[in-house]
């Protein structure tokens, strides 16, 4: 487990898991609703989701839901992380949930296992990106999607060029972008 570098939200690095609970203000909507992020995500019902950098699962219950017959894998590098999303969700009576400790290199799971993989506001935080970016082209399906949201006020934002970039120069092409530069999302696919 890596320990949280930084003592503030507003400092660079891995996000602080004693201040998670400003990860679960409404307020948060303004920049991205779990509403939004599920359009955004083109969900099934039986799909297979892996969300990376879950932190408290601000996100996570209205995944859930909506994926009613798959399930939902919470995977963060920080357990205390996890904890905190797996009281939230025992809490809301949510079932179809799994939780990953992350090692910040590798994943467990076998090849082509997920429909969708989503991370918000994480992606900037993963120190080894192109070695993650890797692992999600091995975990993906081949029709799979792979969406990163980014928002403003993040420490460690990357821009969409960046991520672009990135992933286009590790097997990825880009499927959608919504939003602008502040708040956006973008999703990629495997370049088959
Ligand atoms: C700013 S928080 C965002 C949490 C959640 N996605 C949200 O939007 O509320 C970033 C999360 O990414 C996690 N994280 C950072 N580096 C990671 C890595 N390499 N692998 C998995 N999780 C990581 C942190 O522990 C933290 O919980």
């Amino acid at each position: 487990m890596q320990k949280s570098k930084k003592l503030s939200f507003s400092s660079k690095g891995i996000f602080p898991y004693n201040l998670a609970f400003t990860l679960l203000i409404p307020i948060r909507n303004l920049f991205l609703s779990p509403k939004k992020l599920i359009e955004r995500l083109s969900l099934q019902k039986g799909d297979r989701v892996l969300e990376v950098g879950c932190g408290p699962g601000y996100f996570s219950p209205s995944v859930a839901y909506v994926i009613s017959e798959g399930t939902l894998v919470l995977a963060d590098i920080q357990k205390q992380m996890l904890d905190i999303a797996k009281r939230r969700m025992k809490k809301k009576g949510i079932c179809n949930i799994e939780y990953y400790l992350c090692n910040g290199k590798d994943f467990d799971f076998n090849d082509n296992e997920f429909d969708r993989i989503f991370l918000v506001t994480a992606f900037g935080e993963v120190e080894n990106k192109t070695a993650y970016i890797h692992e999600f082209s091995r975990l993906l399906k081949p029709d799979g999607l792979i969406s990163i949201s980014e928002l403003w006020g993040d420490p460690d934002k990357i821009t969409s060029e960046q991520l672009k970039d990135l992933f286009e120069s590790n097997g990825f092409k880009q499927d959608r972008k919504f939003g602008g530069n502040a708040n956006y999302t973008l999703n990629f696919k495997k370049a088959l």
